[in-house]
């Protein structure tokens, strides 16, 4: 089966310097992917790449087998969605006017989200930022994407609402077929969700596998992570060095 995205020893990063390496990655219909690592690992600036937002600098990202270079609305027009902490909904307007507005096949919205059926006439502004969220990601599933990049998408919510936007990720995995590439701070939870995980560090990949192999080793890669800081830590104090 033809990989929906695919990257191959992709080099990512800012002005031409990269901060990501040979990153290779395959997202397969039906397969929910996580991206892990600590602050700066470089997930948000592959995210980015994938997406078309950010100029490759090396190697290859390809959309159903074909090399691309195209901008993100490009690559949106061949099924590809987007999102990010942001909330990407329209304050002033309703749920249901926001959900018009992205074109979005309502039926499958509230077969994902039931419980927006009773918001559907709230303005989003009036809405909490967990709600928010749910709008955001309906907008981008109820359009039947064939790949989601999700970057944090959780950021900043509750555990039963990161649970809650994790559930509709896998729903619509399994139902839909929609490929998934998730970034998530949330380690534990996400990989009770993923197929596969990729963790990264210092822009290159340094563990993947299943994601049952990756949770078995995540009190090492929790470890690795404090690690990270510590060097950080010390890099900014020479007097510890
Ligand atoms: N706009 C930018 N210009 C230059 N360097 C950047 C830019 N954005 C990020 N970087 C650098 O690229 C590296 C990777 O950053 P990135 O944002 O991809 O990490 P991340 O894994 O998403 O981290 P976090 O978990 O904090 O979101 C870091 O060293 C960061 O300082
Ligand atoms: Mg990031």
């Amino acid at each position: 089966m033809t990989a929906l995205l695919a990257a191959k020893d992709l080099a990512a990063g800012y002005d031409g310097h990269p901060v990501v390496h040979g990153f290779d990655l395959e997202i397969r219909e039906g397969e929910v992917i996580a991206l892990l690592g600590p602050n700066g690992a470089g997930k948000s600036t592959t995210m980015l790449t994938l997406a078309g937002d950010l100029p490759q600098i090396g190697g290859t990202v390809e959309i159903l087998g074909q090399a691309t270079t195209a901008p993100l609305h490009r690559r949106a027009k061949r099924g590809l969605a987007f999102v990010t902490e942001e909330r990407s909904v329209l304050m002033g307007l309703t749920v249901a006017e926001n959900l018009r507005l992205g074109r979005c096949d309502i039926a499958r919205v509230l077969a994902l989200f039931p419980e927006l059926e009773r918001l559907m006439n709230r303005r989003c502004g009036l809405l909490s930022g967990g709600e928010q969220q749910i709008v955001t990601l309906a907008r981008a599933l109820a359009r039947r994407p064939r790949v989601l990049l999700a970057d944090e998408l959780s950021l900043g919510l509750a555990p039963l609402i990161v649970k809650r936007l994790l559930q509709a990720v896998r729903q619509a995995a399994d139902e839909d077929g929609i490929g998934v590439l998730l970034v998530e701070q949330h380690v534990t939870q996400v990989l009770r969700v993923a197929d596969r995980a990729y963790v990264m560090r210092r822009g290159r990949v340094v563990l993947s596998g299943d994601a049952a192999d990756v949770s078995a080793r995540v009190t090492e890669l929790e470890s690795s992570y404090i690690v990270e800081q510590q060097d950080a830590a010390g890099a900014a104090d020479p007097v510890s060095q």
